[in-house]
């Protein structure tokens, strides 16, 4: 069985007072190392600080594909690793969008993000004038086939996909569990044609408005492994009711 994750996006949010209050008032029960934080980068020091007090892993939104060098204004792989980072987001849909990632630079940082150690969570998801025009699986399976050339992995526990439809990203708009469902067990259908055994104990999570109120129902379908969060993770009572949702 995948292991399932409840992961906070914090996006450009939180200040260093608001990262206190958060943490400080977290409860989490039944840790299995799945509950785990990506905040802006200049903040990873110090949530790192809160992790080894908590237990929650803490990650980045992003990171380059180069080694090092005259790269202004990125965040090498190393550094992270050096720090005690433990995963990246890779490809959101806002850095897609906003900063036109293409699916060969997304590729190139999931195979930086690999080698260096760092998990890569892959994010895929198609936008409300794609699945109007009934091309989600198309954009879905493309984006994921793209993001995963030459990727070779020696374990399931070095990648997590995460599926977000852009249209219910922060729109409170989320997919009805059956909706995401479906789309699920076509990632899952991939994951196992590219990875065999492996492929099926990837964990694939669901994002797009998840909060407490519908994560049990998305965590009831077979292929929903656990939940990527923005909006629900930045406060301490509802991402703490959104780990209690997570059995493993
Ligand atoms: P949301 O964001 O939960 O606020 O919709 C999810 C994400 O962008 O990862």
């Amino acid at each position: 069985m995948p292991k399932t994750y409840m992961i906070g996006n914090w996006k450009m949010n939180q200040s260093l007072k608001d990262i206190d209050a958060f943490f400080s008032e977290l409860k989490l029960e039944n840790n299995q190392n799945n509950f785990w934080i990506s905040p802006q980068a200049i903040h990873i020091p110090k949530c790192l600080e809160w992790g080894a007090k908590t237990g929650v892993l803490i990650g980045a939104q992003n990171c380059s594909d180069q080694e090092q060098g005259a790269y202004t204004g990125e965040i090498s792989t190393d550094s992270l690793m050096e720090l005690g980072a433990h995963f990246t987001l890779i490809g959101h849909s806002e850095r897609r969008s906003y900063y036109a990632e293409s699916d060969k630079f997304i590729n190139s940082k999931t195979k930086k993000a690999i080698e260096k150690g760092l998990v890569p969570v892959l994010c895929i998801g198609e936008t409300l004038e794609e699945r109007e025009a009934g091309k989600t699986f198309d954009i879905v399976l493309g984006q994921l086939k793209a993001g995963l050339t030459n990727v070779l992995l020696n374990n399931e526990s070095e990648l997590i996909i995460a599926y977000e439809p852009v249209w219910a990203i922060g729109t409170g708009k989320t997919a009805t569990p059956e909706q995401a469902g479906e789309v699920h067990d076509k990632i899952r259908e991939l994951l196992q044609e590219l990875y065999g055994e492996t492929g099926a104990e990837i964990s694939i999570l669901y994002g797009g408005s998840v909060k407490p109120g519908n994560v049990t129902e998305l965590l009831a379908q077979t292929n929903i492994n656990g939940g990527l969060v923005g909006g629900a993770s930045l406060q301490a009572e509802s991402f703490t009711q959104l780990c209690a949702a997570c059995i493993n």
